[in-house]
């Protein structure tokens, strides 16, 4: 197979050791999909220096090699804080409200990309397959292009793609449309994502309709189709099962004595609903209150973005919102909500979910949610917990046989809550089994297959020259 070339804001360098520090969904998966490939993996060093140099520095890891620019305080500010983070983000997950676009902010994610795209450019091979993650670069396909880049080039957008009229919202939408038309392959979570993609390009910037997910937008052709993302199963569960011999793990499941453990596990972001679900376990401990002491929610939420002031509004609300319903609730034996903002190490939450009866993955829009396929994952076949879904994670259509729920209404969340702990053990291995295998059929490796398959046989299919090449003959 060609050399694969990752491009992604995010980088998951490990260290010597061989561990790395991962940050959010896409840096997991990317890093469990590139076990099986060899190539290079390019993207932001994680580094904000004064006058960053535009050559990127190379590391070496075996099979795989990185590539990393640090960005000036002015790119970070513009670009990743501003039009990535409170431009995109919010309108990818319907929060219209919290949208602040500015064109200084564009202006910036733009100049980030045409950096990208010129330190790249240098070390791409003529047989080089390209595979773009995520909402920062949707721009960097154009860029390259325009540099005479003719390999093929894929994007995988790890987030929600809205319905046309909320996307549309954004000033720079019918430019970002055109930004995204110029990847060969477009891959998105969901089949409803495909549709609003899809639809939008066609509604905005008159895109023709081919056939089997093809359209011909400004004379080039482009695909669209759903790949949802997996999790390595099988290293998943194995650290499931080893899980017992850490420290933490079993000094949590000693402290729980009889007490059932109901857990989260989020970023701190206010995709993921935590407000709302802490609200959802008051309720839940005020219509149950035989529960109370029996029950204890374990909210692991490491602090994310913590430069952009919603998340810092959102950090201020769920320090509260813990700190009452705790004050309002608890005993001095029993602490109703336990809350962590420190990362733990995947392996450390293996053990942690397998310990906990109920699994509450409820965001209020998320691409996917990969906690919800590890929660699945990490259980015992003859006792396992089950898990409360928001119905608006990408999940949710993988996993059906989920307690799903629509996570703006606490007490629908409240009850499933109960449901989930007074479910018999049958009807437990019973919605569990079908989840658990289709888990180990549609994991990481299959996801990326079936990418890079779909991008190989892009070249085997003629090609209309690119744009910029074919302006600049
Ligand atoms: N994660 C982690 N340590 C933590 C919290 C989360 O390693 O303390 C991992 C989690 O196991 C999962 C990923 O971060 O693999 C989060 O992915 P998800 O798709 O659920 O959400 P995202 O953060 O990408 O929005
Ligand atoms: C989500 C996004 C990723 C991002 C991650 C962590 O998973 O899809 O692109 O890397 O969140 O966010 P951060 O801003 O820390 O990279």
């Amino acid at each position: 197979m060609a050399r694969l070339v990752i491009v992604s804001n995010r980088v998951a360098i490990p260290e010597d050791s061989g561990k790395s520090v991962a940050a959010g969904g896409l840096a997991v998966a990317v890093k469990e999909a590139f076990t099986s490939y060899e190539g290079l993996w390019f993207g932001w060093s994680g580094k904000v220096v004064e006058d960053p140099s535009e050559e990127p520095e190379l590391i070496d890891r075996g099979r795989v090699q990185y590539a990393v620019v640090d960005l000036s305080p002015q790119d970070h500010r513009e670009y990743y804080s501003g039009f990535a983070n409170r431009a995109l983000w919010p309108i990818m997950h319907y929060r219209l409200g919290l949208g602040a676009f500015s064109r200084s902010d564009y202006a910036g994610y733009q100049r980030v990309n045409r950096i990208f795209a010129r330190a790249l450019a240098k070390l791409i091979e003529p047989d080089d397959i390209i595979w773009v993650h995520d909402y920062h670069l949707l721009p960097l396909a154009s860029e390259l292009r325009g540099l005479g880049i003719a390999n093929p080039i894929g994007y995988f957008h790890h987030i929600p793609w809205p319905a046309a009229d909320v996307f549309n919202t954004l000033p720079a939408s019918n430019d970002l449309l055109r930004g995204i038309a110029d990847y060969d392959l477009i891959g998105l979570q969901t089949d409803p994502d495909v549709h609003n993609l899809s639809r939008n390009l066609i509604d905005e910037l008159r895109a023709i309709p081919l056939g089997g997910g093809s359209l011909m937008v400004d004379g080039r052709r482009t695909r669209i189709r759903s790949f949802p993302i997996g999790i390595d199963v099988a290293g998943f569960k194995e650290a499931a099962e080893n899980a017992g011999a850490n420290k933490t793990v079993r000094e949590t499941m000693a402290g729980l004595r009889t007490r059932k453990l109901l857990i989260g596990v989020d970023r701190l972001d206010y995709s993921k609903g935590v407000p709302e679900r802490m609200e959802a376990v008051d309720r839940f401990f005020a219509s149950n209150p035989d529960q109370r002491g029996n029950v204890v929610y374990l909210q692991i939420t490491p602090k994310s973005r913590t430069e952009v002031p919603e998340y810092e509004e959102l950090s201020r609300e769920v320090n509260e919102t813990v700190g009452e319903i705790n004050g309002a609730l608890g005993e001095p034996n029993w602490t109703p909500i336990q809350y962590v903002t420190k990362a733990y190490p995947r392996p450390v939450l293996a053990g942690l979910y397998r310990a906990a009866r109920v699994g509450l993955v409820t965001p209020m829009r998320d691409g996917m949610n990969l906690v919800a396929k590890e929660y699945i994952v990490a259980q015992t076949a003859d006792d396992p917990g089950v898990l409360v879904l928001s119905k608006f994670a990408g999940a949710s259509r993988q996993l059906p046989e989920a307690l799903l729920v629509n996570p703006y209404d606490r007490f629908e969340v409240a009850e499933a809550i109960r449901t989930a702990l007074y479910m018999p053990r049958g009807e437990r291995i019973e919605r569990w089994k079908p989840m658990v295998d289709r888990m180990t059929r549609e994991d990481v490796d299959w996801w990326a297959r079936n990418f890079l398959t779909d991008l190989e046989n892009f070249r085997t299919i003629e090609r209309e020259p690119p744009r910029a090449a074919a302006a600049a003959e």
